[in-house]
């Protein structure tokens, strides 16, 4: 018992958080390019130019990942590296340093996994009209064309959107992640039905063009919540909240039916339908067709989650936690019930192979006077959701784990005050060091997962 055999022990990271953009590369802008320039909106003004220079130290950061023994690597592509314009013409620069990095990820024995989206959108995309405009179904569609066409000889697995919940809530409705708009709710419906369009159109053009049998998901994210007690009536108190809408409006994004049921099911959850009714674009048969073309396997990013129990009322309630919980640097609860009953609640609605696509925290890592960064508090976070996660493995279909993240890198308007990573990045001369949780990852992924 335990995690399986070939379970894909990983770690992410994306393009914009880790790549640079590298000098003469031909990449175009995309949003997060642009976004970094406007004053005030990132902290202190970072911006992702040079992040972690994986542009150019790929090599490096693929033997690390070789040391630590990964299995699996979930990166993305920068959809503007590839098609600048994001139609059109092809930079075959960008083309080239994809094809290096799979090239030596193989070579080192690593499965790559490929995001498509984590939200790179291409800055003459956005100035068409970006997720506003129907087009983006097509155009995205030609850009998982381009991919599977190029890629697929030797990448099997895709994620196609990354946390749709946060490109269109954080982007668009809180507007503190690029583009920084505060758009009226209607275009934030429409633009939620058109990237779930988006989706459905790249799953077919993976399929129609992948040189392989290609494995396809999804990465979507959101709170989840897990009962107070083990008790049924708990339970279901837990599996209710997890799959409600939001009746904050100016948070509707933050939840997980309204963005997976279209996916799997084929349908949007009656609740929304009703409660956000004034709010939606018109909504045909063919498009959920579209948007619930089948896929291999349901990716989810988790980090967290409420506690909930059934209430005297016969409706869940959530428990507030007491004073002084535990949290991570970025404020963030911790509670490593999610990794159990987060992926079991998910398997039971959707019935998809699981794979965890994130789970991590931000410590404020320093390095010490030994010259090492000492970070116990992130083993001791990865341990306890792992535990969780080791006991979901044992009854329901868990493919994989991807730690987020691999390295320290450009945490979205956080900028680099924010250190997710398990090796140490010193931003100033793109110094890697291991961090204390890189090495007992490596020793846990020897050990299959046996605490
Ligand atoms: C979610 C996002 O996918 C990733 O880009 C981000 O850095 C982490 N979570 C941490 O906030």
């Amino acid at each position: 018992m335990g995690f399986a055999k070939d379970f894909v022990w990983g770690a992410a990271t994306s393009s914009y958080q880790i790549e640079g953009t590298g000098r003469d590369s031909g990449k175009g802008q995309n949003i997060w390019d642009v976004f970094t320039k406007e004053p005030g909106r990132v902290y202190e003004g970072h911006t992702g130019d040079i992040a972690c220079d994986h542009y150019h130290r790929f090599r490096e950061d693929v033997a690390y990942m070789k040391e630590l023994g990964l299995k699996g690597y979930r990166f993305s592509i920068d959809w503007s590296r590839v098609l600048p314009e994001g139609t059109g013409k092809v930079n075959e620069k960008g083309i080239d340093f994809y094809n290096a990095l799979i090239d030596e990820l193989l070579e080192q024995g690593i499965e790559p996994y490929i995001t498509l989206y984590h939200w790179e959108l291409p800055y003459e995309i956005y100035k068409r009209g970006g997720w506003m405009n129907p087009e983006i179904v097509e155009w995205f569609g030609q850009y998982a064309r381009l991919v599977a066409e190029r890629f697929s000889d030797r990448v099997k697995y895709f994620f196609t959107l990354n946390e749709p919940q946060c490109f269109v809530g954080l982007g668009f409705l809180q507007g503190c992640h690029a583009p920084g708009v505060k758009a009226p709710l209607r275009d934030t419906f429409e633009m939620a039905h058109n990237a779930l369009k988006a989706h459905g159109r790249a799953v077919q053009m993976l399929r129609a063009y992948g040189k392989q049998n290609v494995q396809i998901g999804y990465a979507p994210t959101s709170g989840m919540c897990y009962p107070e007690k083990e008790t049924p009536k708990d339970i279901e108190a837990a599996r209710k909240a997890l799959f409600a809408l939001p009746d904050d409006l100016s948070n509707w994004t933050w939840n997980v039916s309204w963005w997976s049921d279209p996916v799997i099911l084929g349908k949007y959850p009656e609740e929304g339908m009703k409660k956000y009714e004034k709010y939606l674009p018109v909504i045909t048969d063919e498009d959920m067709k579209l948007i619930s073309q089948p896929i291999d396997f349901y990716g989810q990013n988790i980090y967290n989650g409420r506690c909930i129990r059934m209430g005297t009322d016969g409706r869940p309630e959530e428990v507030r936690r007491p004073a002084g919980f535990p949290k991570t640097a970025t404020n963030w609860p911790v509670t490593p019930e999610a990794l159990y009953w987060g992926p079991k609640f998910l398997y039971e609605r959707y019935r998809k192979p699981i794979y965890i696509t994130e789970n991590g925290m931000a410590c404020h890592d320093t390095v010490s006077q030994d010259g090492k960064v000492h970070d116990p508090n992130r083993i001791d976070f990865l341990a306890r959701y792992l535990k969780n996660l080791k006991r979901a493995a044992e009854e329901i279909d868990i493919r994989g784990y991807f730690q987020w993240s691999l390295m320290d890198n450009f945490e979205w308007d956080k900028g680099y005050a924010e250190r997710f990573g398990i090796i140490y990045v010193d931003f100033g001369t793109q110094e890697r060091i291991w961090k204390d949780s890189a090495y007992w990852y490596r020793d846990l992924i020897r050990r299959n997962g046996d605490f």
